[in-house]
């Protein structure tokens, strides 16, 4: 199976130390920043949009992975692009022509990723999954951290698993909410290999040994 990365979410990093958060995950071992957009509409949350992702830029060293929960995504995916995200993530239920916009997305020089909400069949992808360089599995409601993980994504985990190896692909399978020392090894278990951690890494005394650790059951 693919390499196991962590992508810590910098939706819990504190945004009045941005720069330090940024460089304490730079110095990290975690292998992305994990960057979610929220407008309000899709999710009951907003966010922070390009001048934020661009303050990040500035200072990452590491890959951009920017999860989109906006009411079609297709209008923006140039300008996320532009501000530097390397991977875009797009949620299936909010955008009508998901091939396009996936398209669309390479043709604006990022690897392109769907996101499934938890209610959203993992099935939906059977035919779109050689376009996917990643698939994002929710194991929360989208709109904010610091929820509970849903048990029921172990189950999605495998059924998507099963398709990938099905089809002979390398996509990835990302797991985004409420992920914790206490269930990432047994997401590896059941087939994921990217993790996104916002509160319990932020929140822990200290980030950079939990990422560390992270990483460690990740590939144990
Ligand atoms: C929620 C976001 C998540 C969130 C995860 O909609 O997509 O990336 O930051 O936060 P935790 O790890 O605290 O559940
Ligand atoms: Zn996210």
């Amino acid at each position: 199976m693919a390499t196991k990365l962590i992508a810590p979410s910098m939706l819990a990093a504190d945004f009045g130390n941005l720069q330090r958060d940024t460089e304490m995950v730079n110095n990290s071992a975690a292998d992305w920043f994990h960057i979610d957009v929220m407008d309000g509409h899709f999710v009951p949350n907003i966010s922070y949009g390009m001048p934020v992702i661009k303050a990040i830029k500035q200072y990452a060293t590491k890959p951009l992975d920017v999860h989109l929960m906006i009411e079609k995504p297709e209008r923006y995916i140039e300008e996320f692009a532009k501000v530097g995200a390397d991977i875009i993530t797009v949620h299936y239920e909010s955008t009508v022509h998901l091939h396009r916009t996936l398209r669309q997305i390479k043709d604006a020089g990022c690897e392109a990723g769907v996101v499934l909400n938890i209610t959203t069949p993992v099935c939906v992808l059977e035919d779109i999954l050689p376009e996917c360089y990643m698939v994002l599995l929710m194991s929360i409601n989208p709109g904010f951290g610091g929820q509970q993980f849903e048990n029921v994504t172990y189950r999605r985990i495998k059924k998507l698993r099963k398709m990938i190896d099905a089809q002979q692909l390398d996509t990835r399978i990302e797991i985004d909410g409420g992920v914790t020392d206490k269930n990432i090894a047994q997401l590896v278990a059941a087939g994921a290999d990217t993790f996104v951690a916002g509160s319990h890494v932020f929140k822990s005394n200290d980030p950079t040994a939990t990422i560390q650790q992270l990483k460690n059951l990740a590939n144990s």
